[in-house]
């Protein structure tokens, strides 16, 4: 599998280009930047490595170069000014972003690619990537609420004192605010977390808070995430490199799974070679899935903002 990484320059984009290297799964990782000379450093510096773990090709390139890629991971984007509001930070991500799917569509892309969007406001940007590209339903693939899943098992093992892989519990709906806690099936090693020794409602609302904050946490100590981003990004192409199926809490647009509709949202989903293959709407607790339901109306709301500014 062919891989470019729009934005590789960057901390999320050359973390990701680093655990696809050390997966060793994908042949081939071009790094696009608009910072060339950033694209170039990164690249080389895996390349330099290879010898050690994969035979792969790793480059740097242009969007030319991603024409006949298998998957296209967008982690381009901008910062939040200090004096900026979150809707305008959205609107200007929005228009660099369409610009940036703008330039893929007229350097044209397989008709079997899968397109991975990074950058935030994810939910936001994986809808606009799904109308702007055309391609087939479940070929574009927001990294959605997946690295908060991936947070909230790591910090909830750590916290129990448990093996962070056999710990699961996953986190739907927005990569934001309005995110949801699916309590109702975690576990550890198959059995009930709710009974796992030293667990509690209070602790699990801690460490919760914790996963749901850690994006900024990351902001506040080293300027962004990078590693965890880097391997939830690896988890999605592994999974379609592989077509491993596995279900995994990622933000397509929605028809009508939990009765969401028109608004790209985290559910469990199915991926594979051809991307987000099924959504799989297994039941709830009444309160998550009417957490769920209101994420969705405030991404809803996000986005007819978004695209409202975009007409005006
Ligand atoms: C975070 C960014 C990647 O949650 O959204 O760290």
């Amino acid at each position: 599998m062919k891989v470019g990484i729009i934005g590789g320059g960057g901390i999320v984009g050359s973390s990701a280009g680093f655990a696809l290297q050390l997966g060793g799964i994908v042949h081939e990782i071009v790094i696009v930047d608009a910072n060339a000379e950033l694209a170039d450093g990164q690249a080389l510096d895996m390349l330099h490595g290879t010898a050690a773990i994969a035979d792969q090709s790793i480059r740097s390139g242009g969007y030319d170069s991603l024409a006949d890629a298998d998957c296209i991971c967008i982690t381009a984007g901008l910062r939040r000014k200090p004096d900026e509001s979150r809707l305008a930070l959205i609107n200007r991500n929005v228009e660099l972003f369409r610009s940036i799917l703008a330039s893929i569509k007229s350097h044209g892309l397989r008709p079997d690619a899968t397109v991975l969007v990074v950058s935030n406001p994810v939910d936001i940007l994986t809808y606009l990537a799904e109308k702007d590209l055309g391609l087939p339903k479940g070929r574009v693939i927001g990294l959605g609420t997946l690295l908060d899943t991936l947070r909230f098992r790591s910090l909830l093992a750590m916290n129990l004192g448990a093996p962070a892989t056999q710990v699961q519990a996953m986190i739907l709906g927005e990569h934001g605010d309005s995110m949801v806690p699916v309590w109702s099936s975690a576990s550890v090693a198959g059995l009930p977390l709710e009974k796992y020794p030293g667990f509690s409602p209070k602790l699990g609302e801690a460490v919760f808070q914790r996963a749901k904050t850690s994006g900024a946490e990351m902001i506040k100590k080293k300027t962004g995430a990078g590693f965890a981003v880097g391997v939830s990004i690896a988890e999605v192409i592994h999974a379609m490199a592989l077509d491993s199926k596995r279900v995994l809490p990622v933000s397509t647009v929605q028809s009508g799974c939990y009765g969401l509709r028109d608004v790209a949202i985290s559910v469990p989903t199915v991926v594979g070679r051809a991307g987000a293959e099924a959504t799989l709407e297994i039941d709830l607790w009444p309160k998550e899935l009417q957490g769920l339901r209101r994420s969705g109306g405030i991404l809803q709301e996000t986005l007819g903002q978004v695209l409202s500014g975009a007409k005006g």
